[in-house]
């Protein structure tokens, strides 16, 4: 039986998981592939500790440039994470003619263009499925399953940390610091959550899906980003009286040449299917052109669905390997640069529905100087709701819109800010349109 020779950077939550497939599901792989997939080595600064798996202790080695030198290794997964070191053991991977798994989603989000053109270069592939939601497919599905497609838009929640704080906060009406430590303490945050709190995990994802969709590396800088830090019980709780809830949202639309792309907190309709996507779990609606839209759900992270992914990259490239062909797929699905040309909408350019809560003094002619500069600013009011009644102190005005341009709002909301019957910065969430409406 022909054999596939792999070695393994980094023997993490993630390495354990491939490794564990590659030892409980080895006659399925086998049978599938018809190649046997040998783990010649494993590198990792730590072999000693017990990870549960049973392993040859003679595979294991603390120098990494043992597996990138070794002239009978055929691929090499990277699961080493971060950007630098990585970075340099893929590149010199590559260069020794050897095929290349990565999870890495910062690696691929940053770096992509270079990777991919050396992979060019040298003829090998590159795959990293496991970089973007887990055990979910989507790599796959953009890639191969959904190539037919002109990709419309696609709406996703991709961060499983942020996912499990906003459905318990909106659950049990806990606060964000709340819900964070007892996350930290069943482990469904990190120590230090601040990537995954503050966007950039999704914006890592959403780059790497919108150079797939759109046939081009995107850097995940360009892509406008905000976290869940600021979001409030108070707000969740008009959303929901509005018939909405409250998603980390990924979002990247194709319009009049141009591509939108941005992550934030947005008002989801509560008859939505993301609105349904709860705890930790991901999912990305994708519309394509022919195929319509599209669902993919599942666990975003994990040993097991990580692992899941890594190893289903590592068939595709055996299944290659031991045909003698490389790159059947390139590596974004377009064998040149794609005819169309799009660019990056600023997002001052942006139109969307908005929702607005001002802390305003409960008088007469208060409103209606809002709305004035919301008027005067192209900025059409769609519903209002003001609670309880206050002599002394500030009440909230809430108010969602109909569809504007980002720029109208940030110079509404400045002006508005400034008003003396305004006490406070006023909160503002973007709206994910109802359908029909
Ligand atoms: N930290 C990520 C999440 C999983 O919370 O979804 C790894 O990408």
């Amino acid at each position: 039986m022909p054999r596939v020779n792999v070695g393994l950077l980094g023997f993490g939550t993630v390495g354990t998981g491939m490794v564990e497939i590659l030892i409980n599901n080895r006659q399925l792989i086998e049978d599938r592939l018809g190649a046997e997939i040998v783990l010649k080595k494993i590198a990792d600064l730590d072999i000693v500790s017990d990870r549960g798996v049973k392993i040859d202790p003679t595979v294991l080695t603390t120098d990494a440039m043992e597996i990138v030198n070794d002239p009978e290794i055929d691929v090499v997964v990277e699961l080493i994470g971060g950007c630098d070191q990585a970075m340099e053991y893929v590149v010199m991977a590559m260069e020794r003619g050897k095929h290349v798994v990565t999870a890495n989603k910062a690696l691929i989000a940053e770096h992509g263009k270079q990777l991919f053109e050396t992979a060019e270069q040298y003829n090998v592939d590159i795959a990293f499925e496991a970089s973007v939601a887990g055990g979910i497919p989507i790599i796959g599905a953009l890639r191969e399953g959904l190539s037919a497609n002109q990709i419309k838009a696609v709406s996703a929640i991709l961060n499983g940390t942020s996912n499990y704080i906003l459905t318990r906060m909106t659950e049990e009406g806990l606060s964000f610091d709340e819900v964070l430590s007892i996350a930290k303490r069943l482990g469904y945050a990190e120590a230090d959550p601040t990537l995954d709190i503050d966007g950039s995990d999704a914006a890592h994802k959403l780059a790497i899906i919108i150079s797939l969709a759109f046939g081009r590396p995107f850097n995940y800088e360009d892509i406008y980003r905000e976290g869940i830090d600021n979001v409030c019980p108070e707000d969740i709780g008009f959303a929901g009286e509005f018939g909405y809830c409250l998603k980390l949202l990924a979002i990247a639309r194709e319009a009049d040449g141009h591509i939108e792309a941005r992550v934030h907190p947005a008002f989801v309709p509560l008859d939505h299917i993301l609105a349904n996507v709860k705890e930790a779990y991901n999912a990305i609606y994708v519309e394509g052109d022919f195929a319509g839209p599209t669902l993919f759900y599942g666990l975003g992270a994990g040993r097991r669905p990580t692992g899941s992914a890594v190893v289903s990259d590592l068939l595709d490239i055996a299944r290659n390997h031991i045909k003698g062909i490389t790159r059947r797929v390139s590596p974004l699905s377009f064998s040149r640069s794609p005819a169309k040309e799009l660019s990056l909408k600023p997002m001052n350019q942006v139109i969307t529905e908005y929702y607005f809560r001002f802390s305003a003094v409960d008088r007469p002619g208060v409103l209606s100087k809002i709305s004035g500069i919301l008027g005067q600013n192209n900025i059409s009011i769609a519903s209002v709701i003001q609670k309880g009644r206050r002599t002394h102190g500030s009440v909230p005005v809430v108010m969602l819109t109909h569809e504007a341009k980002e720029n109208d709002v940030r110079k509404s909301l400045e002006l508005i800010d400034r008003l003396d019957v305004v006490t406070e910065k006023t909160v503002l969430f973007r709206v994910e349109k109802k359908t029909g409406t």
